[in-house]
């Protein structure tokens, strides 16, 4: 089970494989066998990729890859509450900044571009939110992963609900969000970050977005029926999200919506009580940061601004434990005034 994870687990094995190499090349660029003869002999991508290297510059065959692993979405991979429980971390991802934290092991330079084209961080960003959360909904309707037992699989709920002292009380009503206090919630992380997302590429889709939403956190705590239910329903507008949000050219004006859409949810709506929450916000913050940074929208003085604005929110995110919803708030109040003069 471990090893499906953490190793290239693979069916066919050369005479030099070594399982104890853990996450090597082959686990991401695919078994070499077909393609190393035309990737050694210099053909070009597309070459490639025919003879079966794995499309890794392809943003959903990317998320589809590293979150088999990071979501645990892939056949045989999945971490439950109980291997947690022995001591595994929390699995925290973000398509676009864990790309580039890998450590990337890659040059975008312009034959790169050439070959590849312009990597968007931001498209990859907002491809790994639709595909974290229909990858999360179609774990929790697989009942081998959620199975019908008197306590649900705990993982697919905001580990820090249950993992935090009384005295921090944190209850703060967010639409659509859980219906009352004291209910366990869904990780809703993703569907923040996508609430903003489909405002801005789908108004159209955006009403029907937050229904479905509404509707399944009110089915979580009526019946376990219910909420595979409603999950179907939501996994399916997810399925149509991901298309969306996919084809979206982020532009410059979207940038500054997204920006100010994302800081919005917190300093205006208070969104962001649960700590995996705030990391979302905050990987995808600095994701368009980085793209308008990139794109020239920042002067000079601005660019040192938002440097330390972001600073700040990576401080009020260091220690899932110790998560502030007040710090966090302030923090984004101060990258809102950062990119306010833009
Ligand atoms: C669904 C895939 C998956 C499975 C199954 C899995 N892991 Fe992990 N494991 C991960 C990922 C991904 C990380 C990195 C977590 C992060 O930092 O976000 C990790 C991290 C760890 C770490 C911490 C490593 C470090 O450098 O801090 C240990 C130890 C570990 N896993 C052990 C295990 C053991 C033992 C098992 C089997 C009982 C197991 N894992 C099963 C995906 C998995
Ligand atoms: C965790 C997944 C992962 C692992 C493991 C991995 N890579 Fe990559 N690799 C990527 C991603 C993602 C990219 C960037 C997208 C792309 O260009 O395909 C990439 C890009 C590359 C590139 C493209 C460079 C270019 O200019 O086009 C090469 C070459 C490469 N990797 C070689 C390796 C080698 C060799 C290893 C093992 C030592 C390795 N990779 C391990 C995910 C991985
Ligand atoms: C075969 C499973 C697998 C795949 C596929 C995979 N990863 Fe991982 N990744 C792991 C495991 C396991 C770890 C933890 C390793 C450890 O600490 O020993 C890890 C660790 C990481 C870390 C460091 C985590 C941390 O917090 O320190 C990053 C970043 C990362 N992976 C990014 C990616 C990206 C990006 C992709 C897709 C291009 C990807 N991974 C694909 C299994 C995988
Ligand atoms: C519904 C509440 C709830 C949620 C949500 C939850 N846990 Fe737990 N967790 C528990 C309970 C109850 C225990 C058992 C505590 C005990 O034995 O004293 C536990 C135990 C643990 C332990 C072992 C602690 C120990 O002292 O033995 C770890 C580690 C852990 N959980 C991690 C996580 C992670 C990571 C998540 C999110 C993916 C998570 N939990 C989500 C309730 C929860």
């Amino acid at each position: 089970m471990c090893l499906s994870c953490h190793s290239d687990n693979a069916a066919h094995r050369g005479p030099q494989f070594q399982i104890s190499e853990g996450v090597g090349c082959e686990a991401c660029h695919g078994g070499a066998q077909t393609w190393l003869g035309t990737h050694i002999a210099g053909f070009n991508h597309q070459a490639n990729l025919a003879a079966g290297l794995y499309p890794t510059d392809e943003p959903k065959a990317r998320a589809r890859l590293c979150l088999s692993c990071h979501v645990g979405s892939g056949e045989g991979k999945f971490v439950t509450h109980v291997i947690m429980g022995a001591g595994h971390p929390r699995l925290t991802f973000e398509l676009n900044t864990s790309t580039q934290m890998q450590p990337a092991h890659y040059v975008v330079n312009k034959g790169y571009v050439a070959r590849k084209g312009l990597p968007d961080g931001v498209r990859i960003w907002a491809i790994g939110q639709a595909m974290s959360l229909s990858e999360t909904l179609r774990a929790f309707i697989d009942p081998k992963r959620n199975p019908a037992g008197f306590v649900p699989e705990l993982v697919f709920y905001d580990c820090n609900a249950c993992h935090h002292p009384m005295s921090n009380v944190r209850y703060a009503p967010h639409d659509p969000g859980p219906a009352q206090p004291g209910v366990v919630p869904f990780n809703d992380a993703n569907i923040l970050m996508l609430r903003v997302l489909v405002a801005r590429t789908d108004a159209g889709m955006a009403r029907s977005f937050d229904e479905r939403v509404r509707a399944f956190h009110e089915a979580l705590v009526e019946s376990r029926t219910k909420a595979i239910a409603e999950a179907r329903a939501l996994l399916d507008l997810a399925n149509r999200l991901e298309v969306a949000v996919g084809e979206h050219g982020y532009g410059r004006d979207d940038l500054k919506a997204l920006a100010s859409g994302l800081i919005a949810n917190g300093v205006e709506r208070g969104n962001y009580g649960e700590f995996s929450a705030a990391e979302q916000a905050t990987r995808a913050l600095w994701s368009i940061t980085q793209a308008m940074r990139n794109g020239g929208m920042l002067g000079d003085q601005q660019q040192t601004a938002v440097k330390a604005a972001m600073a700040q929110l990576e401080a009020a995110i260091a220690k899932d434990e110790t998560y502030r919803q007040a710090t966090f708030t302030v923090a984004l109040s101060g990258l809102g005034q950062a990119l306010g003069s833009n």
